[in-house]
This record gives C-alpha cells, sequence and structure tokens, in this order.
C-alpha cells in the first residue's frame, strides 16, 4: 500500500513506501487519485478482454502440445518438488491451475475480477483446490517470505512502476526462492511495439532491460530464449520473447 502523504519519506530525493521502495517523484492526494486512475483504466482494459483471453493457444492452453510445452518448461524452471507459488497477475489462471495440478500449492492474484472468476471456475472445472484473490500485483497483499517462488507471464509489461514491483516481489521470496518472470516484446504489423498500458515497459520489454532489472536483487540470473520454441505459442512468433528465473533473493539489493 503507497503510504499516505503525510507520511511520505524521501531518501536520495526519491520518494519511498514505507518497506523503503522509491514510488517515483510524486507523492500527495493528487498523485495517489491519478494513480488510482490509471489502476481502475488498467482493470478496465483487462476485464474487457477476460472473455475472450483464452482463445490465444498460449493462454487458454486447451492444444495438448501448446499444454505439455508449458508444462515442461515450468518443470525446469520450478522443479518437480511441490512449492508455494505467487502466480502474479495471473489472468485465466492457466498457468496456476497447470502448478496446481502437478502438487504446487498457488496463489493467484489479479487486478481484474472478471480473470479472478475465469480462474476460480477453471480450478473448479479441473478439480483443484487454488486460491485466486482480486489484487494489485504491483504491491501484493501477501506475506514477506512466504513463497519459493514468485511467477510473473506477461505481466510486467503493463505496470505503471515495474521497478517498485519487482522489489517488492523479491520480499515474498524466502532465502532460496525464485522469481520466474516470462515476458516479451510484442509488435504490431507495422512492426511498431503496441503501447496500451501508459507504464514505462508498455508493449514490452527487452530480455536484456529486463535482466538488468532484476540482477541487483538476486545471487544469480538464468536467461531463457523463448521465440524460437513455437510449441509453446502454438505457432512460429518472430517478436522477442524469453523467460528470466531468478534465485537467491539479496537481503540487501544492489540497488
Ligand atoms: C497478458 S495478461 C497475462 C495473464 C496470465 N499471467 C497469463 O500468462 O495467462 C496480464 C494480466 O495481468 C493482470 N494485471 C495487470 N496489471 C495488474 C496489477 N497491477 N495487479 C494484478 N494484475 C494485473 C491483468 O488483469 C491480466 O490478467
Amino acid at each position: 500500500m503507497l503510504i499516505p502523504p503525510e507520511r511520505g519519506n524521501r531518501s536520495g530525493g526519491r520518494v519511498q513506501d514505507a518497506d523503503g521502495v522509491p514510488v517515483g517523484d510524486c507523492i500527495g492526494t493528487s498523485c495517489e487519485n491519478g494513480r488510482m486512475q490509471q489502476r481502475q483504466e488498467i482493470e478496465a482494459y483487462w476485464t474487457g478482454q477476460a472473455s475472450t483471453f483464452d482463445a490465444q493457444p498460449d493462454h487458454g492452453l486447451s492444444d495438448p502440445g501448446v499444454r505439455a510445452a508449458w508444462i515442461a518448461r515450468l518443470a525446469e524452471w520450478l522443479g518437480d518438488s511441490p512449492v508455494r507459488v505467487a502466480d502474479l497477475g495471473c489472468g485465466t489462471g492457466s498457468l496456476s491451475v497447470l502448478l496446481a495440478t502437478a502438487g504446487h500449492e498457488v496463489t493467484g492474484i489479479d487486478l481484474s475480477p472478471a480473470m479472478v472468476e475465469r480462474a476460480r471456475q477453471k480450478a473448479r472445472d479441473t478439480g483443484i483446490d487454488t486460491r485466486f484473490e482480486v489484487g494489485d500485483a504491483s504491491n501484493p497483499d501477501l506475506a514477506p517470505g512466504a513463497f519459493h517462488v514468485v511467477l510473473a507471464r506477461h505481466v510486467v509489461w503493463t505496470l505503471p512502476d515495474p521497478l517498485a514491483a519487482l522489489r517488492r516481489w523479491t520480499r515474498l521470496l524466502e532465502s532460496e526462492g525464485r522469481l520466474v518472470l516470462i515476458e516479451g516484446r510484442w509488435f504490431n504489423p507495422s512492426g511498431q511495439s503496441d503501447g496500451m498500458m501508459g507504464g514505462p515497459w508498455d508493449g514490452g520489454v527487452s530480455e536484456d532491460e529486463l535482466t538488468s532489472a532484476v540482477a541487483p536483487l538476486f545471487e544469480r540470473v538464468d536467461r531463457y530464449p523463448l521465440s524460437g520454441d513455437s510449441a509453446l505459442w502454438g505457432k512460429d512468433v518472430t517478436d522477442e520473447r524469453y523467460a528470466i528465473v531468478a534465485r537467491g533473493p539479496l537481503p540487501k539489493p544492489m540497488v
């Protein structure tokens, strides 16, 4: 939660929240109102996408080949032992349900109630017990150190302040925990980035830039280029797609 104006503090000229996470240059009621309006617009956008979201092969995972490709990748990144996973910006819950089916204990959070309702329905249809809640992944209402894995697929590019979110996500992890980010840069047919959200990584973020953002927070970062793995997407893709797996959150990040 952003601290109210009267509790704001500055360090090195940067406004910080109560956890010491830089939250931007602006503080006060008008800034908070602006952030709330932006959050509502982003939520409305994704709520509008919810009913058709699963039509994409990598979203709905209804194609057995695509599904198998994601099961194999997630096992590679998370390992086989059951762990506690936070799926932030879980959407319709496709990855959450895959992971829960594999024995992991999953908590899914999404800003859009319509997405969360679809995720809950998917879990009911699959007969698995998974917790899905409406919430802001930028500042999740989850216990620090409670998760072995924080997973976010195609989410950081949508956030107004992704760097602050990454720092908060790191704090959700136990000492050996992993941050698994699946991201990309998507282009429209004219070769331009499709910006919709208004954040700094709108339309996607490059593997190099995201790695640079994550590396100071962890002991080790591994990169997995995914553009050439058409089984994951159900088609050949030409844009940049990748995963980053960061291990061992640093108690004192190097930023
Ligand atoms: C491209 S979808 C990805 C959904 C899911 N991770 C997947 O891979 O199928 C982005 C999701 O992030 C959610 N989202 C965007 N901003 C969010 C925020 N601040 N907090 C929680 N969820 C958010 C949207 O509602 C949407 O469901």
